[in-house]
């Protein structure tokens, strides 16, 4: 069986940091965001095949240097093509039942169990679908029993059909290639509304469920894992430190700060004394000076929190 991710998007919305390493590859406390999906996939998937685009060289190097256990294959697309542009491009590997995947999701989500869902129910897709309060920032569906009757992708305010959301993970038979026009399509709006008759389900489930796409969802991402039992504590220096709650502490260098909970700190990262840091990320190198209080903020490989600071919220890059 073949899973596809589509990986293409610019991951606007986590800038600075994905001008210089593209969303897919934004590490999740010990691997890249994409390579949980990979990770998790079932032993029938003998293939992955990647739809990329923005920064695909370092994609395809990290594949290259990365051996992750199945065949992958890139397809590159010229100019970004959309979600649903971006599985035609791929057709020539879609021969049967495929997985298929938004790059930016973290979920507990059972893939076995999805696809036997899909298989009883037959149909041309199954799509998981995820309960949230505000649902205006997705895809939102209309449902009877097992079955779509409605979507609509980013309502506006006040005009959602449901609270179901898009969970944007699928389970495809080869004929939806049928309905994606050439050229530039989304998925989304111009290729679910028009293929509901031909057998579109909805697969609800429990657990969590992220989408990373923004700074906020990301660092939601990280604590639903370190909750989930991810939390780890390796090669790291941490004199004089009080560590709270789950964290991922990786080869970083703490001395004499307050650290966590929901901290995820790389190698080579460090923390100075009397500083306090929350429900952050700190990529490999960065700093956080003295004296500082870092609260929700995203930090770049090598980006820095100078002595005294206070930051929250933030998406820090590297100083160029
Ligand atoms: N190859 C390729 N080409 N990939 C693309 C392109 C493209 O032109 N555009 C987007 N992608 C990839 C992104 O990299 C991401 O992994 C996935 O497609 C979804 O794009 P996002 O930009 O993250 O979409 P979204 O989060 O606003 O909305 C989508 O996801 C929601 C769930 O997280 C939609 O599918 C919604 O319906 C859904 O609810
Ligand atoms: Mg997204």
């Amino acid at each position: 069986m073949k899973a596809l991710i589509l990986a293409g998007g610019m991951g606007t919305r986590l800038r600075p940091l994905t001008f210089s390493t593209p969303k897919p590859l934004l590490p999740l406390l010990d691997r890249p965001m994409v390579m949980h999906i990979i990770d998790s996939l079932p032993d029938e998937v003998d293939t992955v095949v990647l739809a990329v685009s923005y920064m695909k060289d370092l994609l395809e190097d990290h594949f290259r240097d990365h051996d992750c256990g199945r065949r992958v294959v890139l397809v590159n697309e010229e100019e970004p093509l959309g979600t649903g542009g971006a599985i035609r491009n791929v057709r020539q590997h879609l021969d049967d039942t495929f997985l298929c995947f938004n790059g930016d999701i973290v979920s507990s989500l059972d893939l076995r169990d999805l696809l036997s869902f899909h298989r009883r129910h037959g149909g041309i897709g199954t799509l998981s679908l995820w309960r949230v309060p505000d649902p205006a920032a997705f895809g939102v569906v209309g449902l009877d029993g097992d079955q779509i009757i409605d979507f609509q992708e980013k309502p506006a305010p006040g005009t959602a059909i449901s609270d179901l959301i898009n969970a944007g993970v699928y389970v495809f038979q080869p004929e939806l290639l049928d309905h994606i026009p050439p050229g530039v399509v989304s998925l989304e709006r111009q290729v679910f509304p028009k293929v509901l008759e031909k057998g579109l389900h909805g697969y609800r489930f429990h657990g969590y469920w992220v989408d990373c796409g923004t700074p906020e969802s990301y660092l939601r991402a990280q604590s639903e894992l370190l909750e989930h039992g991810r939390s780890s504590t390796r090669a790291t220096r941490m004199e004089g430190s009080k560590v709270i709650g789950p964290n991922y502490l990786d080869g970083a260098n703490l001395s004499g700060c307050v650290i966590g909970p929901h901290v995820c700190a790389l190698p080579g990262s460090s923390v100075s004394e009397g500083s306090l840091v929350e429900r952050s990320v700190l990529m490999q190198g960065a700093s956080v000076g003295k004296g500082c209080v870092v609260r929700d903020c995203l930090l770049g490989p090598g980006a820095s929190v100078g002595d005294g600071e206070s930051v929250q919220g933030r998406v820090l890059a590297e100083l160029q």
